[in-house]
């Protein structure tokens, strides 16, 4: 087995440009339909083969990560192990966490995807994809898109995922008004019971990768969580109507379960200046131009 010193990962962040719930199990979890793609900013994880496993965590929101055994990173890497002892052996990582935490980009379950990838880049790829994708799945719902990392239609809960192929990119803004929110809150918000058939799903998909064409379809489609959310954190809507009357702005919607909303722009400078001057109406809010793909 080929054994490289040290690789190198980045967590991206996770956008929800549609996210439609289509129902709920009877185990509590909701049924999902969401159109879902990547932002080319996110965490970083360094990983490297060592005696004993450990996680350090550095960077502009580690400070927010005090538990740092409890950290789904460790957990990614137990499972990896308990899956397959022979294979893989103790790593040392460190996480540079870019991204606000509980955010609804991705956050944790980039990184425990990132650690997957990782670890399987530095001890060899396993041969059994379908554990694999149980173990992402059993991580966190948004786990196996993470680790996938592409624009990708998702249902299931989070486990069906269909690749688009040729997908539009976009000149994003990323806003979080600095007010983490819990997952569960939102969809208990959303107050769905068990069983239930709620909303109709995606419209058809686009079949070419022209963005107008996109950007009309995603005026068709939802976030059926951020109503929810805005009734947790209404600054979610002040963050919203911000991005909507910037200049050059397309579309806007919040991703995930919030509270980090997203705006679609014309181009990369309408997106540049837009985010300065998102920035300078809140201090408090973290602000990223992006490309959205
Ligand atoms: O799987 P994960 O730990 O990320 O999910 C956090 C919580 O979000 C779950 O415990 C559940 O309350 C809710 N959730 C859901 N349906 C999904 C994904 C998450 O109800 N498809």
């Amino acid at each position: 087995m080929a054994i490289t010193d040290f690789v190198s990962e980045t967590a991206c962040a996770k956008i929800n440009l549609a996210l439609h719930v289509t129902g709920r199990r009877d185990d509590g979890y909701h049924e999902l339909d969401s159109l879902v793609a990547f932002a080319d900013v996110g965490d970083v994880l360094n990983i490297a083969p060592t005696g004993e496993t450990s996680l350090e965590i550095n960077g502009p929101f580690a400070p927010k990560l005090t538990n740092v055994a409890g950290n789904i990173v460790l957990d990614a890497v137990e499972a990896m192990q308990q899956a397959w002892p022979l294979q893989f052996a103790a790593v040392a990582i460190s996480l540079t966490k870019n991204l606000p935490v509980a955010s609804g980009i991705g956050g944790g379950s980039a990184d425990a995807a990132a650690v997957l990838r990782g670890m399987q880049q530095l001890f060899g790829p396993v041969e059994d994809r379908g554990m694999l994708a149980d173990i992402a799945l059993k991580l966190g719902a948004d786990v196996p898109v993470c680790h996938l990392q592409q624009a990708c239609r998702m249902s299931g809960i989070g486990q069906e995922l269909s690749a688009l192929g040729e997908g539009p990119s976009f000149a994003a803004v990323l806003v979080n008004p600095g007010i983490a929110i819990s997952t569960p809150d939102v969809f208990a918000a959303l107050g769905l019971k068990a069983g239930a058939s709620a909303m109709s799903g995606m419209p058809k998909l686009p079949a070419t990768a022209v963005r107008k064409d996109w950007i009309s379809w995603l005026a068709d489609c939802r976030n059926d969580l951020q109503t929810p959310a805005i009734s947790l954190v209404p600054e979610i809507q002040t963050v919203l109507a911000a991005i909507g009357s910037a200049p050059g702005s397309l579309l806007h919607r919040m991703s995930g379960s919030g509270a980090t909303c997203f705006g679609l722009f014309e181009d990369q400078q309408s997106a540049q200046s837009a985010a300065k001057e998102l920035q300078a109406l809140n201090n408090n809010w973290w602000v990223q131009p992006a490309v959205i793909a």
